[in-house]
């Protein structure tokens, strides 16, 4: 049952629907004062009363039922108090009978959603900048795919580009086979860096590279088999790391995959007299919106990431006829995404309205934690191995008979770096920090894994009942259930606002209230057989509930700590 929207539905305010009273519906800060509460300001205006006589009036209006039992008014606020034996019962009953499934639903049944996201480049470093799209992309396909949409998830990868010719002309040159292979993304990007100082002073290695590069667009066979390689040894390399992150996509349709695909676009355009010239380039004016010109076609006729991207869309488009189509990227290509949109608009897609730049902040690393040295880039890899070596130190300091240590410390380490990249509202910048993140009593994922292992060891000793009574209840407990009650709503949100750090600070809230009320309440030491019985249950029910929000997320729970 959903509480709020039982309250919701008894209040009638003119002018105002229910939804919205739904929305304004908050949980008071402390349980004295009510379970729910309406901010009688919010209406002051529509109804031109003060806040305190609408409360008063709104009162008398409401009837206590088996639901409610007891409504107030105070300084403006409409406090409720619900019938706290009716919605335990509730609450734990779906949990337990839910299981796994308890959070999700069938809201997004027969909409697809297309997530863009990692996207990365070939032959490229996977650096720690490429963390947050990886991960958020990947909890966001989670949680679609858990409210019911068919989540398709697309690694729109960099391939394209006169990069490649250079990498071709770098491995002639210094290149040997069996380096690369061994060496995978790290010898590639040292052919690419390489290249780089040395066409400094030898210009007509630039000339060879676009020659190379468009060998490749005419299909030469050795350049193409290149060129294949290279993006496979890039793809074996980063499948490590999205194995550990449980990362999965359904397409690797990246910009290659469209550069035969965009001549349609380009015609489009002209036809409908949206292409001006600027200075040899086919460009599409924005300035009416405040924006620089969007470039379609180089003035040598080559194609542009953004050109690349509208087939993208469009394709997506018809391929799976998206219901929304979302892109995590950093905030840094804000202009693009709001550029493109825009070009789409203008053609008159009307789906341009359900294209979503996903932008997140910039993460980088705590100074002194990892050498990086000026212009050396981190690599994702690095940093996740590194947070596993810790984990299995202070695993090993804390519990040095525990079995599976590596096994937990695999857990806890990834679980970290998946935890501090989501925790915080995206679009923050973050400091990555070992430390801070590997922190046991923090606002932490290990902080969340080591209560889940604590709820386990209760319900290692007192068994999981299948039935209980209710005890009277203790404040503790009632604020535990209160939060688990909210896990629906708080995937729902975290998918409309595309924001997995609801769940994440979710996550961390249970596990306080857990933590209270497993000290403040004796659990296997109950003062009766009724109330140790409820408070295993209760146990049960926050430990499906974690394991649930943090399957979401991406990170493991183990079942020992
Ligand atoms: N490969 C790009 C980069 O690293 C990101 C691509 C994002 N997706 C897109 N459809 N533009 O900057």
């Amino acid at each position: 049952m959903d509480y709020k929207k039982y309250i919701a539905e008894k209040i009638k305010v003119d002018g105002v629907t229910s939804e919205e009273i739904y929305d304004c519906l908050a949980l008071p800060p402390n349980m004295e004062m009510g379970d729910y509460a309406l901010p009688c300001f919010k209406f002051a205006k529509v109804l031109r009363k003060s806040p305190v006589m609408i409360a008063e009036t709104l009162k008398d209006e409401i009837e206590v039922d088996d639901v409610i039992s007891e409504v107030s008014a105070v300084n403006g606020y409409l406090n409720f108090k619900i019938n706290k034996t009716g919605f335990v019962r509730a609450t734990l009953d779906k949990i337990l009978e839910q299981k796994d499934s308890f959070g999700s639903s069938k809201e997004g049944e027969g909409k697809t959603v297309c997530i863009d996201y990692s996207s990365i480049n070939i032959a490229k470093p996977f650096h720690i900048g490429h963390l947050s799209t990886t991960v958020l992309g990947g909890a966001l396909y989670r949680i679609y795919n858990y409210l019911g949409y068919k989540a398709v998830g697309i690694n729109h990868l960099g391939d394209y580009g006169t990069q490649f010719g250079k990498l071709i002309s770098a491995y002639k040159r210094w290149g040997d086979k069996e380096t690369i292979e061994k060496g995978g993304i790290r010898a590639l990007n040292e052919l690419y860096v390489r290249f780089h100082q040395e066409a400094e002073t030898h210009p007509e290695y630039d000339d060879e590279a676009r020659a190379y590069f468009k060998k490749i667009e005419q299909g030469d066979s050795e350049c193409l088999a290149l060129f294949h390689w290279f993006k496979e040894l890039t793809l074996k390399d980063v499948k490590k790391i999205y194995d550990m992150l449980d990362i999965r996509f359904d397409s690797y349709a990246g910009e290659s995959f469209f550069s035969d695909k965009m001549q349609p676009i380009v015609d489009e355009l002209k036809e409908k007299g949206l292409l001006t010239e600027s200075r040899g380039a086919q460009v599409v004016d924005l300035e009416e919106y405040g924006m620089p010109p969007c470039i379609i076609l180089k003035s040598d006729g080559s194609s542009l990431y953004a050109t690349r991207d509208m087939a993208a869309a469009s394709y997506r488009k018809k391929e799976y006829d998206f219901y929304k189509c979302l892109y995590v990227v950093a905030y840094q290509q804000n202009l693009h995404f709001k550029q493109f949109f825009k070009v789409l608009e203008l053609m008159g897609k009307d789906w341009s309205k359900d294209l979503v730049h996903v932008a997140y902040g910039m993460v980088s690393l705590e100074e002194g934690t990892m050498s990086t040295r000026k212009g050396n880039v981190v690599f994702l890899e690095d940093v996740i191995h590194k947070c596993i070596e810790k984990a299995y130190k202070v695993i090993d300091e804390k519990n040095p008979d525990l079995e599976n240590k590596q096994e937990i410390a695999q857990k806890v380490g990834v679980g970290a770096v998946i935890f501090g990249a989501l925790y915080n509202n995206k679009i923050k910048d973050i400091v990555f920090s070992y430390d801070k993140v590997l922190n046991f009593d923090g606002e932490t994922s290990v902080y969340v894994q080591y209560t889940c292992a604590r709820a386990n060891s209760v319900l290692q000793k007192g068994g999981t009942p299948s039935s209980y009574d209710l005890p009277e209840l203790c404040a503790e407990e009632i604020e535990l259930v209160k939060v688990l009650s909210t896990f629906p709503e708080t995937v729902c949100s975290a998918a409309e606002k595309y924001e997995p750090s609801y769940i994440a600070r979710f996550a961390v809230d249970v596990a306080q209230k857990f933590n209270k009320f497993y000290f403040d309440c004796k659990i296997l030491t109950a003062e009766d057989e009724l109330t140790k019985n409820f408070r295993l249950v209760l146990t049960n029910a926050t430990l499906q509930t974690l394991k649930n929000a943090f399957a979401l997320l991406g990170i493991g729970i183990p079942d020992k700590m």
